[in-house]
C-alpha cells in the first residue's frame, strides 16, 4: 500500500507570498506541493508555470512538486517542468495527441508520469498505458477552478480505478483532486485515495496561517489514518 500524501494545492494561496505560504504549508504537515498549471485554451483560466515552479525550488523547497498540466499541447513544455525541478508530471490524455508518447516523454525527462481523468473522462482510457504510469489523478471537480463541490460519482470511479491498479501489483499512486475537505477524506480515502490534493480546505483555513494549515492537515491525517491504517 502506498504512504498517505496530503498535496495542498497552491492554486488557493497567497500568489504575493507564495515561497512563504510554501514553506508555512510544508512545516504544517503537507507531503508534497500541487502546482496546477492553467493555459486559458484547455482550461478557461490562466496561472502559473515553470518560471514559478524554479522559483520555489530556488527558494529552498526540497518537497516533491507535484506538476498537474491543465494545458494543451502537452509535450512541448513537459521539458521545461523537467529543468524546473518538478517530481510528477500528470496531464490529460484530451490534451495530448499520443498519450503513450508523452508518458515516455516525462520519464525521459526524469520525472514520474501521471495521468489526469476528468470527472466525465471513461477509465479505459487508462487500459494500454496503466503500467507505464507513476500516478492516476482523478478530478472530483471539472478542471479550471479552485473552491468547487466534490462530484460523487468520482467515488465510484475511484473504487473502479483502484481495482484497477491493484491487479497490475504495481506501486501506482491513485490521487483525487477537487472539492476534497477535512468532511469528506475518510470517504475519498476509503474508495480508494492514497494521494489528496487540498487547494481551498486548506488555504482557506481560518487565519491562513500555518496553525490554520496544521490543524486542516491533522484532521484530514487523522480521518484518513482510520480508515487506511
Ligand atoms: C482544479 C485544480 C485543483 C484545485 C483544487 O482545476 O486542479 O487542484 O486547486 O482546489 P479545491 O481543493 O479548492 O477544490
Ligand atoms: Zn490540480
Amino acid at each position: 500500500m502506498q504512504s498517505t500524501v496530503i498535496a495542498p494545492s497552491i492554486l488557493s494561496a497567497n500568489f504575493a507570498r507564495l515561497g512563504e505560504e510554501v514553506d508555512n504549508v510544508l512545516k504544517a504537515g503537507a507531503d508534497w506541493v500541487h502546482f496546477d498549471v492553467m493555459d486559458n485554451h484547455y482550461v478557461p483560466n490562466l496561472t502559473i508555470g515553470p518560471m514559478v515552479c524554479e522559483a520555489l525550488r530556488k527558494h529552498g523547497v526540497t518537497a516533491p512538486i507535484d506538476v498537474h498540466l491543465m494545458v494543451e499541447p502537452v509535450d512541448r513544455i513537459v521539458p521545461d517542468f523537467a529543468k524546473a525541478g518538478a517530481s510528477l508530471i500528470s496531464f490529460h490524455p484530451e490534451a495530448s495527441a499520443h498519450v503513450h508518447r508523452t508518458v515516455q516523454l516525462i520519464k525521459s525527462h526524469g520525472c514520474q508520469a501521471g495521468v489526469v481523468l476528468n470527472p466525465a473522462t471513461p477509465i479505459d482510457v487508462l487500459d494500454w498505458v496503466l503500467e507505464d504510469l507513476d500516478m492516476v489523478l482523478l478530478m472530483s471537480v471539472n478542471p479550471g477552478f479552485g473552491g468547487q463541490s466534490f462530484i460523487p460519482s468520482a467515488l465510484e470511479k475511484l473504487r473502479r480505478v483502484r481495482e484497477k491498479i491493484d491487479a497490475t501489483g504495481k506501486p501506482i499512486r491513485l490521487e483525487i483532486d477537487g472539492g476534497v475537505k477535512a468532511d469528506n477524506i475518510g470517504e475519498i480515502a476509503a474508495a480508494g485515495a492514497d494521494t489528496f490534493v487540498a487547494g481551498s480546505a486548506i488555504f482557506n483555513a481560518p487565519g491562513s496561517d500555518q496553525r490554520g494549515y496544521a490543524d486542516v492537515i491533522a484532521r484530514m491525517k487523522d480521518a484518513v489514518a482510520k480508515v487506511r491504517g
